[in-house]
């Protein structure tokens, strides 16, 4: 059974993330009355939160068909034209990692989008004409985990704007049964409790472990998940009790040690780690800020007193470093 059996299909098998059902089932319905396409919908927040998944919800719903691409794969203006000109009214676009289209491309998409028209060149050199060419109405679902680097238009061309954040380990220990029982693994509760408290916050991260933990029970135990099976297998992949891995340690350690707690660049943090500077900045900076473990300032990442405690340092003396 694949990753993709795992995902809810409709909105009322959704788990968590309460604030935009209740937003989206709204917007569904109006624009399901009025028979209208769904106004254009931007996701943002961390990896593994259910972007994806609530774009193939929102086609899903509405009954439409569902075209996916992402910012690094529309290279040219033209790339953007056949995709949009190949769209059936209503159909949704997802387009993942929209912060990563080029400007040409962003600046035609959102006039596509305000308009439902693209201008195309046809030909080349001092004989070259544009063409409009309208389109049949359309849902673009924008995902991205960098709202900022949206440009302020394109952001502005969404109707809906819909933030995604961590998971509280109860919505977590509910995506876990479910999860469980759909790859009919046997687990109690205390176990399902343990493996959702080291998910970061984060659904396909609790699959994942879950994945792992099913393994680890059948090779070494009976197959049953339990506390001291979940316990032992994520202490063998060298997670810890709050889900933190060897990465996520590394980097708190080489701020610590290398750079004494910080302030450190991003880039000279990424290339002292031999971790790439988008990774960190995506996909490990944003729990451990949450966790309140390391801190953003002017000048680059500080460690936390918070961060010392966790890895059982002690912490610099108060006043020094400003912490
Ligand atoms: N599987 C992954 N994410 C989920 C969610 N938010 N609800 C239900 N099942 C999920």
């Amino acid at each position: 059974i694949i990753e993709s059996s795992l995902r809810p299909r409709r909105l009322s098998e959704y788990i968590g993330q309460e604030r935009i059902k209740e937003n989206l089932a709204i917007l569904l319905e109006a624009a399901r009355r009025r028979n209208e396409p769904v106004d254009h919908v931007l996701l943002y927040g961390p990896p593994g939160l259910g972007k994806t998944t609530l774009c193939n919800i929102i086609a899903a719903e509405m009954g439409v068909n569902l075209k996916t691409t992402s910012g690094p794969a529309i290279e040219h203006a033209g790339d953007l034209a056949s995709i949009l000109t190949s769209l059936q009214e209503g159909e949704v676009l997802f387009i993942d990692e929209i912060h990563r289209l080029s400007r040409a491309v962003e600046e035609r998409l959102y006039s596509a989008m305000e308009d439902f028209a693209i201008d195309v060149v046809i030909g080349k050199g001092p004989g070259a004409r544009s063409l409009r060419i309208s389109l049949p109405p359309f849902t673009v679902v924008g995902a991205t985990t960098r709202v900022g680097a949206l440009s302020a238009p394109l952001r502005d061309r969404f109707g809906a704007i819909y933030r995604l954040e961590y998971y509280s380990v109860e919505a977590l220990k509910q995506i876990l049964r479910r999860s469980a029982r759909i790859l009919r693994v046997p687990a109690d509760e205390d176990g399902i409790e343990e493996i959702a408290a080291r998910a970061r916050g984060t659904p396909r991260i609790v699959n994942r472990l879950l994945r792992r933990v099913r393994d680890y029970a059948q090779v070494k135990a009976d197959g049953v998940i339990t506390r001291e099976i979940a316990r032992a297998a994520l202490d063998a992949l060298e997670i810890d009790h709050i889900g933190l891995d060897l990465t996520d340690r590394h980097l708190l350690l080489t701020i610590i040690h290398k750079f004494d707690g910080g302030p450190v660049g991003l880039e000279t943090l990424a290339a002292s780690t031999s971790e790439d500077p988008e990774t960190i900045e995506d996909v490990y900076e944003p729990y451990l800020l949450q966790l309140g473990f390391i801190a953003r300032t002017p000048r680059g990442r500080v460690a936390t007193r918070l961060a010392y405690e966790h890895l059982g340092l002690n912490p610099p003396a108060a006043g020094l470093g400003g912490r």
